[in-house]
């Protein structure tokens, strides 16, 4: 979990060099492609701050990212050089973080954690259909109650059925008599392979759901399953706070991953990646997008080079020292808010290795949780809990301008038992 951070002028020095390597827009010679550099006269290439803001540059430039490049078809020459910082970023997010093999791992920069979720699973609806002839109706797809919605978006987009298992209220644990009921109903209607999703942090408690624990009892029945981890939201934490983390590529039960740049490590919307072993990809490729060099195998499409090359740089900023001091800090003011609830007597549910509190709502007056815009598990139904998540902007000084009011509800006992 090493890599060395950059300054930034060799950050500078590689984007530009990058850029230069692409074949640009401006300089003639691109007579095919129906994209060119951004507007001109809302996007001035010439202002002198570009130099210096290379993702801004990227981004005017307006590299296409089409397609993934890990594999070993050549993708377009026309973007080589970005293309060439994407592969770097996959590599290190691999390697550096979910402990793969060299070389050993395909993935590409999504545009979030939606589309990263829905590929994996179209792609292990495809891997089941063409190697055991399994139909799409005998494909199921399990994963907690506390899942992001992607996954059942995905379940439909997909035909794929969806079967929820219960985790305990307390703990957040995925319960196995669930699991166990949930097999049996799938067995009993011919369901006979399974996409497993678990989650490496789920989105409104931080709980990370064991992977044994479910695996254990597919194996011992020796049922086919592939496992995907969400790790939209702990991808960029978890891995760095629990040192005994088996969520990542070492642990041959993983086949992939997905993680957002765009939550914590603050790019913009945009920056999500999807990694999977190598051999996988092929199931979704697309035989039809003949006039796209190395073809497509993304939900996407076209999308933008900026969007790897900014993950890139924010990464090569910090170095892995500078991210795990973040990633330590963002804990340390995530315990000092729990310390204070503690001494409040307020029940809550924390992952000591994530920065997410979510807080009984009946603890909390409403009219407090909207002042600081806490996010509800509903706004359909009665809220059953809050949470803060402290991401960089939320500072000691505003935490404890919520603490304090909350003390002052506690102790005019204005809340409910
Ligand atoms: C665990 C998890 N998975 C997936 C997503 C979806 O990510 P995005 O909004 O980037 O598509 C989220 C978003 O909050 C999430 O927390």
């Amino acid at each position: 979990m090493e890599w060395r951070a950059l300054s930034n002028s060799e950050i500078n020095e590689r984007v530009n060099s990058a850029i230069k390597e692409n074949n640009n827009y401006a300089h003639g010679g691109i007579l095919g492609t129906p994209a060119s550099y951004l507007d001109k006269d809302e996007f001035s290439p010439n202002v002198p701050f570009l130099n210096d803001a290379p993702f801004l540059k990227t981004l005017i430039n307006n590299p296409n990212h089409i397609g993934c490049h890990t594999l070993d078809q050549k993708s377009s020459p026309i973007f080589s050089g970005t293309h060439e910082i994407e592969k770097e970023l996959i590599e290190l997010c691999a390697q550096e973080i979910f402990k793969a093999e060299k070389k050993s791992i395909d993935g590409y920069v999504a545009s979030g954690g939606t589309e990263a979720n829905i590929e994996a699973l179209w792609i292990y609806r495809n891997y089941f259909m063409q190697e055991y002839n399994a139909r799409e109706d005998q494909i199921g797809v399990l994963f907690s109650e506390d899942t992001h919605y992607s996954i059942a978006k995905a379940c439909d987009l997909l035909r794929l059925k969806p079967y929820l298992l219960g985790v305990d209220n307390k703990e957040r644990r995925i319960q196995l008599d669930s699991l166990e009921e949930a097999l049996q109903k799938a067995l009993s209607s011919n369901v006979k392979y399974f996409i497993v999703v678990l989650n490496m942090s789920t989105t409104m408690f931080g709980s990370v759901d064991e992977i044994d624990r479910v695996l254990d009892l597919l194996e011992k029945n020796r049922i086919a399953h592939k496992l995907h981890l969400d790790g939209a939201f702990g991808g960029f934490i978890y891995p760095f706070s629990n040192p005994n983390s088996e969520h990542h590529f070492g642990n041959p039960k993983v086949s992939s991953i997905s993680i957002d740049g765009h939550k914590l490590l603050q790019t913009p919307y945009g920056t999500g990646m999807f990694l999977i072993r190598k051999g996988y990809m092929k199931y979704v490729t697309n035989k039809y997008a003949q006039y796209v060099p190395g073809l497509d195998y993304t939900l996407c499409g076209s999308r933008s080079g900026a969007n790897a090359v900014v993950m890139w740089m924010v990464l090569m900023r910090h170095g892995s020292i500078g991210w795990k001091k973040k990633v330590k800090e963002l804990l340390e003011r995530t315990n000092y808010c729990c310390e204070v609830l503690d001494e409040l007597g307020i029940d809550y549910y924390r992952n000591p290795f994530i920065n997410i509190i979510a807080i009984n709502a009946n603890q909390i007056p409403p009219t407090l949780a909207h002042k600081y815009e806490l996010v509800a598990d509903s706004y359909e139904r009665p809220a059953r809990w809050f949470k803060i998540v402290i991401m960089d902007h939320v500072s000691y000084e505003v935490l404890d301008a919520f603490l304090d009011e909350l003390k002052n509800e506690v102790g005019s006992s204005k809340l409910e038992a």
